[in-house]
């Protein structure tokens, strides 16, 4: 098939009303929409105002009504576990129903946040949908996280009810999630109504009698409860994600907007028809959970595959091939780092000859930068495109991509294509005007950007305009620095602030020097990210301590690593501090923290003109050889 891109681009910024106008059409809505966008008031921009629909109702009890009742929705594949399940659409619809009784019962009404707290099982998708269905807005917080980040999200979204489970599964252990909710609880200022428990057999919580339900009594009293219409523009969820502090941003999603464009995205860019196998091998706490495991797939009408497992380990490096072959998956979507691990672990792709991979066509990978060895070792042995594509929880679906449905572009290794239809991407210098190409600048995107992103931050204009809107007005700053080719071709390569990405999960420095710095015998201290063969970067924190602290240097370390995991979450991968007599500075006092980086990952770097006192860099240098960083 010839490629399509140029026209459709063309036409998606010409004519953007015009053109999701047209992708509308392929939701059901109770009331139309007025406008196509309101850009009434820069920087909120609002898509299909005026119009009604339900998210849940297109996403389920549609295509019930429409002939896929008995199609498989979605498949919970548990090799933790060891359990596969299906759920067709009449099934999930059942489910989904009766899931939004029961949060009704516990007090949950239209416009309530309910906060999800879930391991990957199905009834997180559930719960999710449900929220949808009685417009309840849903914020699903990530299993990793620890007490104090989901205290932070529980006073930020002041939620009516939680849900959660008594357990999460890693290999080797069992996460109880109880004493993790309580403790937040404990923290934080806001108190939910209810907390609704699904108690699962590998480890039984106890509740609190008057504010604990047990899921499957308060389900099975439920009566199901019909979809709500809610406004295109009222939100669907709120999903936190890393700032450049601790405090994280509450990125929101409208519901309208939202399911024009995840919808047009399955066809248009994964290449997926209705009634396909999908499988995003993410985890609904993510950006990609919520739009891949969930949204997308149901509201094409596709089968989404929820694992609960990982790329290696549960059994081996064969898990992903067994998954595809045993449900005639058609497109898999993960993070680059977990083809890191199963080529680390199986480099001759020795496990794939073991399964008939013959429905399988693409590989889509997201998440970080994807390294080209991995995308060249993921071709050689799948023997089908590999897709690199580039996107953030703000926006919600891809920035840029090689849009599959539109017709494959050549492959540039390193680069994940060009701007999906409705981005116009653009790369500027400081002063916001556009560098030439093959120049290296900030990422922007010009404004209006298309329906499916961030309309503001939850409770936040201010936060919203201030993170993403000030700095260039009249675009959206998207904190990433990279450049475009010749030919249109994006090549995304660090972030420009203190964000760093480690297994495909985004973490900020910021929020760990907050937590370092609150040690009591730490003087002043620094987070980088630096390389890592598998997980892409991994934080190292340097700490100078305080005058006259006589402790071993060991236990502050050991303390420090501690402290960051009981705060943040052991997803935080927080391993290794070391201690040192000065951190190296600018003679104004800026931490040199891109000369550190460097200088731990071996590589060269200038002496920075401006430095306070360069001997201190040959300290940094010793302490990073110490713990096996900084070698030639
Ligand atoms: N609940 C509780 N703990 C969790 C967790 C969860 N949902 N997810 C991860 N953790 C823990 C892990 O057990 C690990 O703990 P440990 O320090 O005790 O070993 C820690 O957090 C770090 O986890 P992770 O970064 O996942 O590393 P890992 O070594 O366990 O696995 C990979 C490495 C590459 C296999 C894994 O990161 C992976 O599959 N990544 C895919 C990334 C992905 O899906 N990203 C989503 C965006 S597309
Ligand atoms: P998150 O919001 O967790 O999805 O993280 C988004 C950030 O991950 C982006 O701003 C990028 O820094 C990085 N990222 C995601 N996908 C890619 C990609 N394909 N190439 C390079 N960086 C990526």
């Amino acid at each position: 098939m010839s490629s399509t891109y140029d026209q459709v681009y063309a036409r998606s910024l010409e004519d953007p009303e015009g053109f999701w106008a047209e992708a509308a059409e392929d939701i059901h809505w109770t009331k139309k929409w007025d406008r196509v966008l309101d850009s009434s008031n820069p920087p909120f921009y609002r898509w299909f105002v005026g119009g009604e629909m339900n998210t849940c109702y297109n996403a389920v009890d549609r295509h019930v009504e429409n002939g896929r009742a008995d199609q498989v929705a979605l498949i919970y594949d548990s090799p933790v576990t060891d359990t596969v399940k299906t759920f067709t659409y009449a099934e999930l619809k059942d489910k989904v129903a009766r899931c939004a009784g029961m949060l009704r019962n516990v007090g949950v009404e239209k416009g309530d946040r309910v906060i999800l707290y879930m391991p990957m099982v199905p009834q997180a998708a559930v719960a999710m949908l449900a929220c949808a269905r009685l417009g309840a807005v849903h914020s699903v917080v990530f299993g990793g996280f620890a007490s104090n980040e989901l205290a932070t999200r529980i006073d930020d979204a002041k939620p009516k009810a939680i849900v959660t489970a008594s357990c999460g599964i890693e290999p080797g252990r069992v996460v109880e999630y109880m004493p993790l909710l309580n403790g937040a609880i404990d923290l934080a200022e806001h108190k939910p109504d209810a907390v609704v428990v699904l108690q699962r057999e590998m480890c039984e919580a106890p509740l609190k009698p008057g504010r604990d339900h047990d899921w499957k009594e308060a389900f099975n009293a439920a009566e199901p409860v019909d979809c709500v219409p809610v406004a295109a523009t009222d939100p669907l969820y709120i999903l936190y994600t890393s700032g450049t502090t601790g405090v994280p941003k509450g990125v929101v999603r409208d519901n309208g907007g939202h399911a024009v464009v995840l919808k047009w995205s399955m066809k248009n860019i994964y290449g997926i028809d209705p009634g396909e196998a999908y499988w995003a091998a993410s985890d609904v706490g993510w950006v990609v959970g919520h739009s891949y495991i969930v949204y997308a797939p149901l509201l094409h009408g596709a089968t989404s595959i929820l694992y609960e497992g990982k790329p290696v380990g549960t059994p081996d490096p064969g898990a992903f091939w067994r998954v595809i072959s045993q449900h005639n998956v058609k497109a898999l979507f993960t993070a680059p780092t977990a083809f890191r691990a199963i080529k680390r672990e199986d480099p001759e792709a020795e496990f794939l000859k073991k399964y008939d991979m013959s429905g399988f066509t693409t590989l889509f990978l997201a998440g970080e930068r994807a390294d080209p060895d991995t995308i060249m070792w993921a071709e050689k042995h799948l023997g089908t495109p590999v897709i690199d594509h580039w996107w953030q929880t703000e926006t919600g679906w891809p920035i840029a991509a090689d849009c599959m449905g539109l017709g494959a572009l050549p492959i540039k290794y390193g680069s994940p294509t060009k701007a999906v239809p409705g981005w116009d991407v653009q790369i500027l210098d400081e002063g916001g005007n556009q560098v030439a190409r093959n120049e290296t600048g900030a990422i922007a995107i010009k404004l209006p950007l298309p329906p499916g992103t961030l309309p503001t931050l939850w409770h936040n204009d201010e936060g919203f305009k201030t993170s993403y809107m000030s700095q260039f007005p009249g675009y959206y700053a998207t904190g990433d620095a990279g450049y475009m080719d010749d030919d249109d071709y994006i090549f995304v390569m660090s972030r420009t602030d203190d964000i760093i990405n480690v297994a495909g999960h985004r973490l900020s420095t910021g929020g760990m020097e907050e937590i370092l710095a609150g040690h009591p015998d730490v003087a002043e201290c620094a987070v980088i990210g630096v390389h890592d063969a598998l997980k892409g970067q991994l934080p190292i924190g340097f700490v100078v301590l305080k005058a006259g602290v006589a402790r071993a240097e060991g236990d502050i370390v050991r303390e420090l690593i501690a402290l960051v995991r009981e705060k943040i979450g052991p997803v935080a991968a927080f391993k290794t501090a070391v201690v040192v007599q000065r951190l190296p500075k600018t003679r104004s006092g800026k931490i040199l923290r891109g000369t550190m980086r460097k200088i731990a990952d071996g590589e060269e770097y200038r002496m920075p003109a401006t430095i306070d006192d360069p001997v201190i860099l040959d300290e940094v240098t010793v302490a990073l050889q110490d713990v096996g960083y900084a070698q030639d």
